[in-house]
């Protein structure tokens, strides 16, 4: 890890600094404190056997000195049928502050979140990126797989 940079899981008290730094992979939009906090509380009591294994994995990388949110990611886990009723990684929303990139944040965040899904049981990790994120997920120890296809409502 990047020395005076911690993770942890986000908690409620992220709203803004979340909200800033998913800025550099999209637009958020319009969502409010209560229901970010909603969200936060669906994504925290949500588990995919027992209660030990949680579906979402909502992690936050800080910087110490300030508090300031540098990074964010999320590790989805799926519970399927094939591979005997097997479990499947999904990391989505992965997002690094403009004056934080190129720290190796990123590259702490996907090991991160990888081994999480792994430690879970996951046979597979997977995600879908832009053409031009391929080197670093490729420094990340992702290889190509498969075509990502998608439709959206009219
Ligand atoms: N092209 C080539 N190499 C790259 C790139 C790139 N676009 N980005 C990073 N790398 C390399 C770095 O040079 C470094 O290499 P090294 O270990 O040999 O020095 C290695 O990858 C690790 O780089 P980091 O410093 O960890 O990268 P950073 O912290 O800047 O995070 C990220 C990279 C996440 C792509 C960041 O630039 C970002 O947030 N971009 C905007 C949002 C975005 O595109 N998010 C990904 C969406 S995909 C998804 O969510 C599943």
């Amino acid at each position: 890890m990047t020395a005076g940079y911690t993770i942890r899981r986000i908690c409620k008290d992220d709203y803004e600094g979340i909200i800033d730094t998913l800025k550099v992979l999209t637009v958020v939009g319009d969502l409010s404190r209560s229901q970010f906090e909603e969200i936060v509380d669906h994504w925290d009591s949500v588990h995919v056997n027992g209660t030990t294994t949680r579906q979402y994995n909502p992690h936050v990388i800080v910087e110490e000195a300030t508090g300031q949110i540098a990074a964010t990611g999320n590790i989805i886990i799926e519970r399927k049928l094939i591979h005997q009723g097997g479990l499947c990684g999904h990391i989505e929303d992965i997002a690094v502050s403009k004056n934080h990139q190129g720290k190796r944040l990123g590259r702490f965040l996907i090991d991160n979140l990888t081994q999480l899904g792994f430690d879970a049981g996951c046979y597979k990790v997977i995600l879908d990126c832009d053409e031009k994120n391929v080197p670093f997920y490729e420094k990340c120890g992702y290889y190509r797989a498969g075509v990502e296809m998608q439709i959206r409502p009219n």
